[in-house]
């Protein structure tokens, strides 16, 4: 049997039943693709409802506000995915008359979607024969075919994408697509596969050769940076605070936070306290400043790793134009500080 043979078989037998599986239509498609991306799929599945949900059309997502989106989107992170969603809805509404471009090329061209994206969708929408080529389909082939080219190396994707071509049939690439990284995420997994109840045990490279530990290869480690967040949480005599959007390119671009005094080292109170007195809330009577020590956390992103610490600066005025806790909750926070206000 061919090695497409014996993925789908396999695939018909075990596949999650997800509900961007049972729609051809490019636009739920799009929304479940960009959901997924460095996504698991029980975490992505709630946004994917949400999202379809409230947006059941190309067109109600290019009309709600940014902070709506971003809104809807809090706590599935990489927070670009979401304005880019939202920027490329509108460009389908306004230039496109809601009609998703209809091939792999021409998905190719709108923001946001790259070759991974633009080829889920042509070959689920359209069943045009392009292959995915992911992290799950590195993993899969590089086993199978025992492949020790490097993925950090951008070469080593068109030899997959390749590859993958060669093996993918004419007449049902859809299938072949879903069923190659279904069986990267359940079968053929990163760590401690169980190759014994595989179906491509016999004939597996690696799994001969004693190498399914060691594919795919990956050079490049990740270069993780620390930084130190302290989050300034005003509070005045009416219980209202303040909160500054975060308009410089990087993380959380968009979102909302309170005031941030960056350190390059955990900070400590009397550090903190004179920076709130000296610069940030010089024109207010300080009352108090305490650290919410319970909070103080280590958030992980992709590149950096946030130690953050939030301090509550009670004061003796009242602040113009400050927030009322009602209204703070509306707001697009990055997670970690929506959970600190959902404790507050
Ligand atoms: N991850 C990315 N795309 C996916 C899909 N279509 N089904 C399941 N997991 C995925």
């Amino acid at each position: 049997m061919e090695f497409y043979n014996i993925l789908i078989d396999w695939y018909l037998q075990n596949k999650r039943d997800l509900p961007w599986r049972n729609t051809t239509n490019p636009y739920h498609i799009w929304l479940s693709e960009i959901m997924l991306q460095q996504t698991r799929v029980a975490q992505g599945m709630p946004y994917y409802y949400s999202f379809t949900k409230e947006f059941p059309t190309v067109f109600d997502l290019a009309n709600a506000t940014e902070e709506k989106v971003l809104k809807l989107w809090q706590g599935l992170g990489y927070y670009s995915r979401a304005r880019n969603l939202h920027k490329t809805a509108q460009y389908i509404s306004n230039e496109l008359n809601g009609i998703f471009p209809p091939s792999y090329k021409e998905l190719l061209q709108l923001s946001g979607v790259g070759e991974y994206t633009a080829a889920a969708i042509a070959s689920f929408s359209y069943n045009e024969v392009v292959p995915v080529v992911d992290g799950n389909v590195f993993r899969v082939l590089s086993r199978y075919f025992d492949i020790e080219s490097d993925i950090s190396q951008p070469a080593t994707k068109k030899e997959f994408t390749a590859l993958a071509q060669e093996l993918i049939p004419k007449d049902n690439p859809a299938i072949f697509n879903q069923a190659i990284m279904e069986f990267g995420a359940m079968q053929c997994v990163p760590k401690n596969p169980v190759c014994s109840v595989c179906v491509f045990n016999g004939s597996c490279f690696a799994l001969q050769k004693n190498k399914v530990a060691l594919l795919p290869v990956k050079s490049k480690k990740l270069k993780i940076t620390n930084r130190f967040f302290n989050y300034l949480v005003l509070e005045d005599v009416l219980g209202n605070t303040v909160i500054q959007k975060r308009t410089s390119k990087g993380i959380w671009h968009n979102l909302y936070e309170f005031p941030l005094l960056e350190t390059t080292e955990i900070a400590d109170f009397n550090f903190v306290s004179k920076a709130v007195q000296d610069a940030f809330f010089s024109q207010y009577k300080i009352n108090s400043i305490e650290e919410c020590s319970d909070a103080t956390l280590i958030h992980k992103l992709s590149h950096q790793h946030l130690h953050i610490q939030f301090w509550k600066i009670k004061i003796k005025d009242q602040i113009e134009n400050g927030i009322n806790k009602q209204d703070l909750k509306t707001f697009p926070f990055p997670i970690v500080i929506h959970n600190f206000i959902e404790k507050m």
